[in-house]
Formats: structure tokens, C-alpha cells, sequence
């Protein structure tokens, strides 16, 4: 696929993904939507090499404003339906990528922005980030897995005064809350989400995923998470990796992961 709206640069293995819509604040259009999908289907093969992801918006204003609101009136209760299904398992996809997904949030982040910031691994914001899920001014409600994710970063009682009030959130409060992880700068917020992502690379891989996963149990209704632990440790320890991380300890240097 040729990406039209994606601009993916790759730095040493780490991507940065910027979606280029912002004269439509980076909403997210059908679009962006079957670019993101084909994008996080096809990343592990296309990059072999790849460490991590970065998430961005082009611009300074927005990292993505919402759906694209213009798609929406003629989409029927099925269609929407079915829109909302199609979005969450492309958010779902991001959130169980085994390679840790940044999103770096450099303005405003509503609707189908924020639930896809809050489907990445981790958030930083830069200081005019804002965060919100303004739906119900529309008189609609997130698809997106946003009243999920956002209860699970927030807790029931903010969620339930940011799902029903539509208020939106600052970068300082947003980090009060725990909805993201750092602010920085805006011109420093590539460098942050980099920096982290550098540290990640330097740590067994195997062990990075099945993290990712295991975290991920915790939110699964169709998961144990601490069984999920036990398989993912057993059958970590059983990988030239580890056998690498722990002689490298004992022998005072750095260890050479394979990922194998
Ligand atoms: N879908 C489609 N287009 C959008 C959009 C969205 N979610 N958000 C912004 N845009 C477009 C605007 O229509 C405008 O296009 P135009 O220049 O052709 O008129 C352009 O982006 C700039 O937006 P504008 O509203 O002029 O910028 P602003 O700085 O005055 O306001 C926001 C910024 C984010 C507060 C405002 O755009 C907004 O409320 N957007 C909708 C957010 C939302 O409800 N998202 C959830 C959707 S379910």
C-alpha cells in the first residue's frame, strides 16, 4: 500500500508515523483508518528492524481532533456499528503491538484522537496538548474503546466527568490524572518519545512483548493476568536472551539480545 496520509520516517529502527491531515486537524478519516490498519498489520515484516513506534499529528495544533465528523451523518445504525467494530480492532491492534507504541501527543487529542493516544503504550504530551472526548457534544458517544480505555487510565469517577461533560484536559492535568505519562516542550517532545524508546531497544526484546502483553491481561475478561505471567516467565527463561541478560550481569557488561 502507498500510504497517502501516514508519513513514516524511519530513524535506526525506530518509526515515527505522522498523520498528515492537518488542515482537518488530523482527523481521522475512513482513510487514515485503512492506512493505520494496514500500517500496524504489515510494520513487522515491512520493518524488520524496527524497535518502537512513534505516533504523531503534522503540525503544532492537533495530534488528531476526532473521527472526521464529515463521514459520519450517513453511516445508519448499522453502518456506524460497524465503523465503531472496525475502529477497535485497529485500536486493539496498537494496543497488543509487541513493540512499544508511543504516541506523542502534540496538541489536541478528542474523540478518535484521544482513544487512539490512549491505545498506544504510552503517552507524552507536549504543554498545549489537550486532551478530551467531547462526543456527547454531538450527541454521540465514543466507539473507539474510549469509555473503556479511559476508565481504565483515569478511573470511573473522572472518566464518567469527562465522557459527560465533554471538558476538555490540559497537558498538566492530563498528567495529574495519569492519562499520560510526561509533558515536555513541544520541541522536545520527538527527542522524549525517542529517548524512551532508545532505553526500550536496549532491553530484551522478548521480554519487551511479552510485557506488553501480560500488562494487557489485566484489562482481558478472557484473561488471567497472573497466569498470563507464569506462561510469559516460564517461557521466557527458556530463551538464549535471558541466558544472555544474566551472564552479561555476572560478567559486568552489556548484554547482546537476539530476540531469540
Ligand atoms: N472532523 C472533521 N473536521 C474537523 C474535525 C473533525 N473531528 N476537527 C476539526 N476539523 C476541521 C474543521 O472543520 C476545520 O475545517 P475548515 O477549515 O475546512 O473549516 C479545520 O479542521 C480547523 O478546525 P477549526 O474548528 O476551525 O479549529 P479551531 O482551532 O477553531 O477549533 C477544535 C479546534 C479542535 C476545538 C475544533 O476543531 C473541534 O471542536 N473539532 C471537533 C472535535 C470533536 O468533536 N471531535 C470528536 C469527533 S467524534
Amino acid at each position: 500500500m502507498t500510504y497517502e496520509i501516514l508519513k513514516i520516517a524511519d530513524n535506526d529502527g525506530i518509526l515515527t508515523v505522522t498523520i498528515t491531515r492537518e488542515k482537518a486537524l488530523n482527523a481521522l478519516n475512513r482513510q487514515t483508518f485503512d492506512e493505520l490498519e494496514h500500517f500496524f498489520n504489515n510494520a513487522l515484516t515491512d520493518y524488520p528492524q524496527m524497535t518502537g513506534i512513534i505516533l504523531t499529528g503534522a503540525g503544532p495544533k492537533s495530534f488528531a481532533a476526532g473521527a472526521d465528523i464529515s463521514e459520519f451523518l450517513t453511516l445508519g445504525k448499522d453502518g456506524a456499528a460497524k465503523m465503531s467494530r472496525r475502529g477497535q480492532v485497529i485500536f486493539d491492534k496498537i494496543e497488543y503491538f509487541p513493540k512499544p507504541v508511543i504516541a506523542a501527543v502534540n496538541g489536541f487529542a478528542l474523540g478518535g484522537g484521544c482513544e487512539l493516544a490512549m491505545a498506544c503504550h504510552m503517552r507524552i504530551a507536549s504543554e498545549n496538548a489537550r486532551f478530551g472526548q467531547p462526543e456527547v457534544n454531538l450527541g454521540i458517544l465514543p466507539g473507539y474503546g474510549g469509555t473503556q480505555r479511559l476508565t481504565q487510565l483515569v478511573g470511573k469517577g473522572k472518566a464518567m466527568e469527562l465522557l459527560l461533560t465533554a471538558d476538555m484536559v490540559k497537558a498538566p492535568e492530563a498528567l495529574a490524572l495519569g492519562l499520560v505519562n510526561h509533558v515536555v516542550p513541544a520541541e522536545e517532545l520527538l527527542a522524549k518519545a525517542t529517548g524512551i524508546l532508545k532505553k526500550i531497544a536496549t532491553k530484551g526484546p522478548l521480554a519487551v512483548a511479552r510485557s506488553i502483553q501480560c500488562v494487557n491481561a489485566n484489562f482481558d475478561e478472557t484473561k488471567n493476568g497472573y497466569d498470563e505471567e507464569v506462561k510469559a516467565f516460564g517461557e521466557i527463561s527458556n530463551t538464549q536472551d535471558f541466558i544472555e541478560g544474566a551472564t552479561a550481569f555476572l560478567e559486568k557488561r552489556a548484554p547482546n539480545f537476539t530476540g531469540k
